[in-house]
């Protein structure tokens, strides 16, 4: 697996498609060209390669950590009630809501996110975004910090996620004062983490929400299970089809660059590459997940992967 990480590395190091994202102006600041790769499995080993440890904001990877808590804490009815699971088919930021019912489509795209924000305001009031750092943390198995300057950039220039904030409220979906509910969801989008970072709290995901590595139950199993199927099927915005078919592992991807995979039951896979096509994601990070879906036979209905060994070993 390290070989392979490092064969993975060497292969799309020269590629330079895409470019960092610059509509929040810090993000454009960082190494265009670092590139890093990291794997954890559930048994709790750790392989890397590259930059692995440099540091990058996790933006909307935080959706789908943020969704996984939301459904244990606020309750899955609840949680459903205000945002669907059907993929959007548009763009991550588009002001588009589900016609059938005025609610977002799904928790992966700004929209259902910042609805998500709103019921953890609602529930948690200022201490909302405490615990959302808190479990991240957990799940990474290291304190995780906010990169500030990147969550003021953000707060600064985010009209368009105050447009669709103040959406929201108007039909219903959040019912809280938008601007604490905007600056949960830029604060959580600004959490610092790294390749490392990412591989482990998808190693969290795929151990049934216990970290491997310290041992701790982090998410509720439940919770895990709701949040890989909409990993799957919107993880990767309106190449979430085309991800599902080629590659085969739920993941979320975010504008800094970083990509978390999860197969169920055996892997977290972490990458960061901030050159990113025209959906918002990582370049590099697609092509080494292909790579890695391909060669290990990871995609989830690939017949080598044997996924939950749960039932098999107990008809055994
Ligand atoms: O709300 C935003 O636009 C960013 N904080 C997060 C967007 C994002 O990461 C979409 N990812 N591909």
């Amino acid at each position: 697996m390290r070989q392979a990480l490092r064969e993975l590395h060497e292969r799309h190091a020269g590629d330079r498609g895409g470019a960092p994202a610059d509509y929040i102006p810090e993000l454009a600041k960082g190494d265009p060209d670092r590139f890093g790769l990291a794997i954890a499995t559930a048994g709790g080993e750790l392989f890397q390669a590259g930059d692995a440890l440099a540091e990058f904001t996790i933006q909307s990877v935080s959706k789908a950590f943020a969704f996984c808590i939301a459904i244990e804490v606020i309750g899955r009815a609840a949680v459903l009630g205000r945002v669907g699971v059907e993929p959007s088919g548009d763009a991550f930021n588009a002001i588009v809501f589900d016609p059938r019912t005025n609610r977002p489509f799904n928790p992966m795209v700004n929209a259902g996110a910042i609805t998500i924000a709103g019921l953890l305001h609602e529930r948690f009031g200022d201490a909302a975004f405490p615990l959302l750092l808190d479990r991240m943390s957990q799940a990474a198995g290291q304190r995780l910090a906010v990169d500030e300057a990147v969550y003021r950039s953000e707060l600064e220039t985010g009209h368009r996620n105050r447009a669709i904030g103040h959406l929201l409220r108007n039909c219903g979906a959040i019912t809280g004062p938008v601007d604490a509910i905007l600056d949960i969801y830029f604060r959580q989008c600004a959490i610092l983490v790294s390749a490392i970072d990412l591989a482990w709290m998808g190693a969290t995901l795929a151990h049934i929400g216990e970290h491997p590595g310290t041992g701790r139950q982090v998410f509720d199993l439940g919770a895990v299970r709701d949040t890989l199927a909409v990993m799957f099927t919107c993880g990767m915005y309106d190449y979430s089809g085309g991800w599902a078919f080629n590659v085969g592992i739920p993941a979320k991807s975010g504008v800094g660059g970083g990509i978390v995979g999860v197969v169920n039951r055996q892997l977290g896979i972490g990458t960061f590459s901030p050159r990113l096509d025209a959906q918002g994601n990582s370049v590099r990070g697609i092509r080494v997940f292909e790579d890695l879906a391909s060669d290990f036979g990871l995609h989830a209905f690939e017949c080598l992967n044997q996924g939950s060994v749960f039932v098999t070993s107990l008809l055994r």
